[in-house]
């Protein structure tokens, strides 16, 4: 048991690697017109952000904190952590590691992370409020222990102007499948890129 929990652990972080050391530095876009961008602390929204990137034929970006979280910073339960201090400040906006230097390039914006407090993690505040989303379709999701998906997408829409057609999310469990994500957006009206 105590071997299967080391190995369930490892793979946690190594998909927390995948994002943090291959995403993060070799962001490398291709003609595609919509973007998945991804937060994901612990692991669990990264592996549905590549289902929704792989069906969408989108570039997929990883969000990241300037400075990374700890284990101790994600501690919610301990009311001083880090990731709490930030979610009792709605002014706190953490610096991102890195932006999306083509962000006009994309017509649609599927923004992925996980529920902090009932609510999207404020580093998703920097980002939405470090582009100019005018014109675009931003549609987002979150995986979360249990919360629903809530006034999430409405926290954020009120960051940016009248002009960015938000699309009402949804809240996933960790243990989505491609499929699910696909029928997903697909019900959504969110369609794959095609090359013309
Ligand atoms: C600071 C913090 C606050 C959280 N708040 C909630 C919450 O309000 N409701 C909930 O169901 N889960 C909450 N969680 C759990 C995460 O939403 C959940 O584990 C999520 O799947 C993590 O996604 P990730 O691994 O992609 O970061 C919280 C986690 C952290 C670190």
């Amino acid at each position: 048991m105590k071997k299967l929990l080391v190995l369930a652990l490892a793979l946690l972080m190594g998909l927390t690697l995948a994002c943090a050391e291959e995403e993060a530095t070799a962001f490398t876009p291709t003609d595609s017109t919509v973007l998945v961008a991804c937060f994901s602390a612990t692991g669990n929204t990264w592996p549905l952000a590549e289902y929704a990137a792989e069906y969408l034929n989108a570039d997929l970006f990883c969000i990241e904190p300037e400075v990374p979280y700890t284990d101790a910073d994600l501690n919610y339960s301990d009311s001083n952590c880090r990731a709490n201090q930030e979610m009792n400040d709605e002014t706190s906006r953490p610096a991102l590691a890195a932006t999306v230097e083509n962000m006009e390039q994309y017509d649609t914006v599927v923004l992925a992370f996980p529920i902090w407090w009932g609510q999207a993690p404020r580093l998703i505040e920097t980002f939405v409020e470090a582009y100019d989303l005018s014109g675009k379709t931003v549609i987002t999701f979150c995986t979360s222990a249990s919360s629903g998906y809530g006034r999430t997408g409405e926290i954020l829409a009120a960051l940016t102007d009248e002009t960015v057609h938000w699309i009402e999310g949804a809240r996933f469990p960790a243990s989505t499948t491609a499929e699910d994500m696909q029928a997903w957006l697909a019900e959504k009206g969110i369609a794959p890129y095609t090359a013309e």
